[in-house]
Formats: C-alpha cells, structure tokens, sequence
C-alpha cells in the first residue's frame, strides 16, 4: 500500500478525531515532514483535513469523486496489491488489460467513479455515469482455462458477499449478473445492482492473466438507468469508495476459496442466492437464437447451469437467460 493511503487508512480509522504528526512518524518510519506532504497531497486531492497544533490530524470529509487511495484505505484484503485510477476512464477493462500485459501483478485494481466508453457482456454497452463504481482487477490464478469457467460465478459471489456486508439484499443471476433482491421473497427482485465482464489471456494450458470488471450502480441522485437498481435504494448515501472496498474483499475471498478448493465448495452458496433457482427460464445464444429452456436446478461444479426441461436434465456452459414469468 503507498505511503499516502497508509496516512489516510490512520486517519479514516480515527473516525474523526485527531492523531499526531508524530505518532504517524514514528508507525511509518518516516519524517513528520514526509507525513505532512502527504496530509497536502491528500486536502489537495479534495480531502478535508484539520491540523489543530498540539492534537494533530483529523479528517474532516472525503472527496465525493470516487479516487484509488480511497478504495486502498478502506480494503482489508491483502490480495489487493496495487491501485491504479483516478476520476474517469474510457473503460477501466481496458487499462486493467494493459496493465496486465505490460506486466503487472495479480491483485492490480484499476477504479475509477465514471467511465466514457465502459463495456458489458455480449458486446453490450455499460452506462458508467458518476456515481457507480467501475473497476478491474487482475488474477493469475496459474490454472488451466478448463478450469476457468466457474470464474465468473466466484466474482459474482463475491461481489454479492460485498454489497451485503454492507446491508443490501444481492441476489445473483446466472452466470454472473448481480440484481437487487427485495427481501420479500428468495427470488423477487427490484433491478439490476451490478455486472461482471471477465476477459483473459491464455496458452492451451495455462492461464496468463484475467481482468474482471465489475459495475456497481451506487447513487441514483443523477438520474436512474430503466432496469436499473441502485446501492442506495437500501443503504442510503452508501459512500462508492465504501461500495468498491466491500466488494474487493468479497472478491478476494471468494477467488482464494476458489483457487484452493474449486468451485464446489461455493456453488452451494451461489445456488442459495440464485434468484432463477426453481424457476422456467429460456437460455438464448447471441444471436437471440434459443439454446435450452426449462426448469433451473441449480448450477454444477464447473459453474454449468442445470435445467430440467420435462425429459432430463441439460447442462448451459453459455448465453443470455431470461425468467419466462417476467422480463429479467
Ligand atoms: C454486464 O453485465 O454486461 C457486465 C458489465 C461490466 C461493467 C464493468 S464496469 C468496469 C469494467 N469496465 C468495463 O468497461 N466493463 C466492466
């Protein structure tokens, strides 16, 4: 973690109230004139920060604009190795994808609070208005691409884990597709919260990199998308940089059960929050052309979706699902 979002990690742990120059020093082994040329670099990054003489530093207020050294001080995972970002970016996929191929580490998240050419699955467009949360991260997760293909099932599990630690009610929709669940019932649903887009360089037997990205729709105050569904819709003036933390985590998480134990230990969670489960669905190729339809049993070890369509049961790798009793 960078020397600057240490110092904001210390004073957003104060939770307001002040902590010394000194003692900031003396934890990072540091200067107190290094400590306060970060505590400049974060106020003129739209930080508030008080300096009362004998107390010290407490911060005031964090920017609204959702910034990297934000999302770095409030992650507690240490897969999180590297932040990259900044206000906006054409898609944050694509600088995560560059930054994958010119080297960099698993664990690099690129964040960013909007994006100007964000991309979804099946070639679709992403809205990335202010507001969301848009970021990649990169995993080298060292296994096979037959191995790969519950992936977008672990990163969907993962960001439901992280928007319910933070009180909302996910609800996840297959493959890898995170919409907001009511409460009401285990499969009613107000809107979609958040998508997944992963996208990966491999050899025939070994995995390179994968980039996943993910969209959160945060904060509706600029306007709501139609189908949309937003963070605050349950936790009111949920803060983006709190939203992006929450869901690496669950990210990170659920990857490292992942990668040492396989799909199987988490398809018993995901099918559990799996608002298709027991319901008739149309899966539909690209092209709108349908694939399968039938009854949903839940998903296999390799992330595979199972229908039963009346004469036995089909296993889905692929496609666009939706519920034939309503129009998710
Ligand atoms: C979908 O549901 O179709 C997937 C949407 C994925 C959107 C995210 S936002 C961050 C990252 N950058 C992109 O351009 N796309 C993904």
């Amino acid at each position: 973690m960078s020397r600057r979002s240490q110092v904001l990690r210390a004073l957003i742990g104060a939770q307001g109230t002040s902590v010394s120059g000194e003692d900031l020093a003396a934890e990072f082994g540091v200067s107190r004139v290094s400590i306060s040329k970060h505590v400049a670099a974060l106020r003129d990054m739209g930080y508030v920060i008080e300096a009362a003489p004998h107390t010290g530093y407490s911060l005031v207020s964090s920017p609204e604009l959702l910034l990297p050294e934000s999302v770095e001080a409030l992650v507690r995972h240490e897969l999180w190795a590297r932040f990259e970002g900044g206000p906006s970016t054409v898609s944050t996929n694509d600088d995560a994808k560059r930054l994958a191929r010119s080297g960099a580490p698993q664990g690099t998240v690129v964040v960013v609070g909007a994006q100007s050419g964000g991309r979804g699955r099946l070639g679709r467009e992403w809205v990335s208005p202010s507001g969301g949360v848009y970021l990649s991260i990169v995993l080298r997760p060292g296994i096979s691409p037959a191995r790969c293909s519950a992936l977008p099932l672990v990163v969907a599990l993962g960001v439901a884990r992280g928007l319910e630690s933070l009180g909302c009610h996910p609800l996840l929709k297959w493959p890898n597709d995170v919409w907001l669940g009511t409460g009401a019932g285990a499969t009613d649903t107000s809107g979609k919260l958040s998508g997944v887009l992963l996208e990966m360089q491999s050899e025939i037997d070994r995995v390179e990199w994968i980039v996943a990205g993910v969209g959160v729709n945060v904060s509706s105050s600029a306007g709501r998308t139609p189908g949309a569904a937003y963070v605050d819709d349950q936790v009111p003036g949920c803060a983006p940089a709190a939203v992006a933390a929450a869901v690496l985590d669950g990210i990170a998480g659920c990857f490292g059960q992942f990668v040492s134990d396989g799909f199987g230990t988490l398809a018993h969670e995901y099918i559990s929050r799996s608002m298709l489960e027991g319901r008739q669905v149309t899966v539909r190729e690209l092209d709108g052309a349908v694939r399968a339809s039938g009854r949903v049993q839940g998903v296999d070890a390799d992330g595979r979706l199972l229908l039963d369509d009346g004469s036995g049961m089909l296993t889905v790798s692929t496609g666009d699902v939706t519920l034939r009793d309503a129009g998710a």
